[in-house]
């Protein structure tokens, strides 16, 4: 689109006020923000005006069917977007906003219908980062953001990112340094009973069922039903994806797939390729006897760092140049399923 892109340094704990203050005109005047929340930086624009809204759209390559969540200052802000709010909402609310939960529920008449891809329901959370809060606050709209990458590719987790994706399309970008989650938020469909993940992310399911009991893990990974209109329109295609073919193995052992890892990675450097590992940090003797890149998600006890250095990952591995990445499932626990969640859906190839 070629608008000039400015990228200015915030601090993420204590924001600079004339900064904010004019982050939050760009968004009053219809132009794209792009800032850092605890998960991933958001393409931000005022969710009440549709045209800004479309811009977000055009700027990332995104099809109109794939709706976006909406920011809101607090939880306080719920009537702004959503209707019809039960209790539960407001008691998760509580629970974990500022958080890495994005809740969906009817929406207001007030929310275009270019932001919710025509639904009648609304994607929305509260984000836990001074950064996004500020914007928020002094901007007084809800903003629409999704991850601030293009259509389909892996998403950012630094100002860099953004910059490489989308310089030319955004207007501003606040660097406020790597975010501290590193994977999206948890999207939690309240309109069905029990409520359903349709996506994990930074809320895990273990801390969502602690608190309400109940709760669904939306059937993942199953192939689109053609045809028919899907729960999370924005879920069929293949996203987070590197540009180099990704590999990701699954077995049911860990020392089998780091086998199965070994012994593909020996293939592709036999054609000549050069090949990229996703790691834990103690799996490094497995690998270090071949040409390859290792990039290290860190200790394997911490699923938490592994889920923060993930994307970084995936894009330090393109960076390299290499032509595969080769990665591996993380189990499920915590952070593990988010992590499952975008490798299967930014695969090339599933070996299980
Ligand atoms: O952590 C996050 O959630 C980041 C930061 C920027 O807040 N945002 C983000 O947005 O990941 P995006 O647009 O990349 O992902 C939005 C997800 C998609 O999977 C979309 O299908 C789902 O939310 N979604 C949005 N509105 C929905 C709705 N009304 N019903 C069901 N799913 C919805
Ligand atoms: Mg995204």
């Amino acid at each position: 689109m070629g608008v000039s892109t400015r990228i200015l340094q915030v601090d993420p704990q204590h924001p600079a006020e004339e900064i904010i203050e004019l982050a939050a005109q760009d968004i009053l005047s219809g132009k794209l923000v792009a800032f850092p929340t605890e998960t991933v930086y958001g393409l931000g624009a005022n969710a009440l005006d549709e045209e800004a809204v479309r811009r977000i759209f055009r700027a990332k390559g995104r099809p109109a069917e794939d709706p976006l969540i909406v920011h809101l200052s607090s939880v306080r802000e719920l009537p702004r977007v959503a209707r019809a709010i039960p209790a539960l909402a407001w008691d998760l609310g509580e629970r974990f906003w500022p958080g890495a939960l994005t809740l969906v529920l009817p929406k207001t008449p007030q929310v275009p219908l270019a932001i919710t891809a025509g639904l009648d329901t609304v994607a929305v959370r509260v984000p836990a980062h001074a950064v996004a809060l500020a914007l928020l606050r002094k901007s007084g709209v809800p903003i629409a953001a999704p991850s601030a990458n293009r259509f389909g590719h892996t998403s950012p987790t630094t100002a860099q990112h953004v910059w490489d994706d989308l310089q030319g399309e955004v207007e501003l970008i606040l660097d406020g340094g790597a975010t501290t989650i590193g994977v999206e938020s948890t999207v939690l469909d309240l309109t069905q009973h029990p409520p359903v993940v349709l996506r994990p992310g930074g809320v895990t399911v273990e801390e969502l069922r602690a608190h309400i009991g109940m709760v669904q893990v939306r059937q993942a990974f199953l192939s689109p039903a053609s045809g028919r209109p899907q729960v999370s329109p924005g879920m069929l295609e293949k996203h987070y994806a590197p540009r180099a073919r990704l590999v990701y193995v699954h077995l049911a052992e860990a020392a089998a797939s780091l086998e199965a890892m070994r012994r593909s990675a020996r293939q592709f450097l036999e054609e000549g390729l050069k090949v990229g590992v996703l790691i834990l940090e103690e799996e490094r003797g497995y690998f270090e006897d071949l040409p390859l890149r290792i990039y290290s998600l860190g200790l394997g006890a911490d699923e938490k760092e592994a889920a923060a250095r993930l994307y970084a990952g995936l894009r330090a591995l393109d960076q390299e140049g290499v032509a595969v990445i080769l990665a591996r499932d993380l189990g499920e626990q915590g952070m593990g399923l988010a992590i499952r969640d975008r490798l299967r859906r930014a695969a090339s190839e599933v070996v299980e």
